[in-house]
């Protein structure tokens, strides 16, 4: 674990990866803006500033920081976007999001716990512009769309189809997809002017699985050790 003390600067050691993948200054200083100890549950704030995925409890976690860069860095954010976020968790790339500029979100969460959770915290720092809704994040939200940003947090079988449906002229839509067995390639999808799609691979990843009418099926769920609650209890 990184040794955070008296003198020491927290954020050197979170940073220093992002910056050494080439993370532009916008989203560093979004990065920055953003305490991600406060999203974490007590017994994972020691390791808030270390760059991997926390547990935030049911079997989730709060992403990897360099993966939250590199997702807000492909949403090529220039500010007042209208972001759609599914997999909201504990609430961090959300409040990510919203320092890089975008102006709403609506960031959806399978787990009640998280996002009542999720929606405290934001709260709590005044981060506003961020509706947190319960249920399957797949359909996305007709009700808002289109949006400028997509941001699907868990990796999918495939890119969900109501996802690229209300993604606005220009839009862009990041999402994790299964190749194999423990390999995820994240997606950038792009909605040109004439109303097709550019598809840019833009590297492996590891995710948590998304759930629900376009996730994985139960049994290739894999990386939600400890999750302790029924599925019947989802939404
Ligand atoms: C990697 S985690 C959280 C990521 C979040 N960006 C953060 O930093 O805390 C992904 C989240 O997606 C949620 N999830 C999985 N399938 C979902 C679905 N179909 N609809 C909504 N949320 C889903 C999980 O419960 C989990 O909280």
């Amino acid at each position: 674990m990184t040794p955070v003390g008296p003198g020491r600067d927290p954020w050197a050691a979170l940073l220093a990866p992002l910056v050494q993948a080439g993370v532009g200054p916008g989203t560093l200083a979004a990065v920055r803006a953003v305490p991600r100890d406060r999203f974490l549950p007590a017994a994972a704030r020691p390791a808030a500033w270390e760059d991997r995925a926390l547990p935030i409890g049911c079997g989730q976690t709060c992403s990897q920081p360099l993966m939250v860069a590199v997702v807000t860095e492909a949403l090529e954010i220039t500010g007042g976007e209208r972001a759609l976020e599914v997999g909201a968790g504990s609430g961090y790339q959300a409040a990510v999001l919203r320092a890089a500029g975008v102006a709403t979100v609506v960031a959806i969460e399978w787990w009640p716990q998280l996002a009542a959770r999720a929606r405290a915290t934001l709260s709590a720092l005044g981060v506003t512009g961020v509706e947190v809704r319960l249920g399957d994040g797949g359909p996305g939200a007709p009700d808002r769309a289109p949006f400028d940003c997509v941001v699907v947090s868990a990796a999918a079988p495939a890119v969900p189809r109501p996802l690229l449906g209300q993604l606005a002229p220009g839009g862009r839509l990041c999402c994790p997809v299964t190749a194999a067995a423990d390999l995820e390639q994240l997606w950038r999808v792009r909605r040109r002017a004439d109303g097709g799609l550019t598809w840019d691979d833009l590297g492996p990843c590891r995710f948590v699985p998304l759930r629900g009418a376009f996730g994985q099926a139960p049994a290739t769920r894999r990386g939600e050790a400890g999750a302790g609650v029924p599925e019947a209890e989802a939404p």
